[in-house]
């Protein structure tokens, strides 16, 4: 059977993507950002996935503010690169897997996560750039990725606790898929930013350390903080941090953090990076 193995958090700053495209990632600025994911890059390659899902916010790339799903996860055989405004960045085209993809859909919706199925979907730097930051810039992507596209661009994102609890579906719904493949669950945005208004640039170490340290030890209390500290504490795009919570909750309780790296500032943000082992790594029975 299928199975979780890990879970990555990643922020997603657009300037990482374009140091990356623009060939800058060795001016002094951009050093210890990219060094950050050395190790992270190295351990990818050693523990590699077969499929990788990847939970991030659509910047009104594919969706537009026209239509805003809650939560969209991504059924088609590829993904391409969506323009931001300079053009698509050029990175490889995203491969899918629509049969793990339409069970995911399924298997959720049947246990009452009314996930939006897109056919067709166009993905930008909330999706693309933690690829760049777990695989480096290869000329394929060595997984197959399901992206699973979360609103946290207009009020109301969903709850942290829902974002956890959507996370267990999947890890049931991923549980019950007959064939063996290795699977990890990334959990993309945040850590602390606000990008507008007289906070921009607002940072809360302390605050962002207790969420990375609750991610192994209580991740339970993390899903009761409601939207509103999220934005008080860490900024109005912190809110992006709820996704780390559907990555959590695809977990088993019991977690092993097996790095982290936390950066300011990246561009007006903190930079925020964890990578969290199931314990148990012992063959399972198939989920009911
Ligand atoms: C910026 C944009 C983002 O979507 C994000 O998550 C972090 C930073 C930016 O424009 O700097
Ligand atoms: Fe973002």
């Amino acid at each position: 059977m299928a199975r979780i193995v890990a879970g990555v958090t990643t922020s997603h700053v657009p300037a990482i993507g374009a140091a990356i495209d623009l060939n800058k990632k060795n001016e002094p600025y951009w050093v210890p950002i990219f060094k950050g994911f050395e190790f992270s890059k190295k351990w990818m390659a050693e523990n590699m996935p077969d499929v990788v899902i990847v939970v991030y916010n659509d910047h009104a790339s594919a969706f537009s503010v026209e239509l805003i799903p809650t939560f969209a996860i991504g059924c088609a055989e590829e993904f391409p690169p969506a323009d931001e405004g300079w053009g698509p960045r050029p990175v490889p085209v995203v491969k899918g897997h629509p049969d793990l993809a339409c069970h995911i859909a399924q298997s959720c919706i049947l246990d009452e996560f009314d996930l939006t199925i897109a056919n067709k979907m166009e993905v930008d730097h909330g999706l693309t750039i933690p690829l760049n930051l777990l695989f480096g810039e290869p000329k394929e992507w060595p997984v197959r990725v399901i992206p699973l596209a979360v609103n946290v661009i207009q009020y109301p994102p969903p709850t942290g606790k829902r974002c956890f609890d959507l996370g267990r579906a999947i890890r049931k719904a991923v549980e019950s898929w007959p064939e063996d493949l290795k699977v990890m669950v990334f959990g993309t945005g945040g850590m602390s930013h606000q990008l507008q208004g007289p906070r921009a640039g607002l940072i809360n170490k302390e605050w962002d350390t207790r969420f990375l340290d609750n991610l192994t030890k209580d991740p339970i209390a993390l899903t009761k903080i409601p939207h509103i500290e999220y934005v008080r504490e860490t900024g109005s795009e912190g809110i992006e941090m709820v996704m780390w919570l559907v990555m959590r909750g695809a977990l088993d309780d019991n977690v092993r953090e097996v790095y982290r790296f936390y950066h300011v500032p990246c561009s007006n943000t903190a930079l925020g990076h964890i990578i969290l082992e199931n314990v148990d790594k012992s063959p399972r029975k198939a989920a009911a």
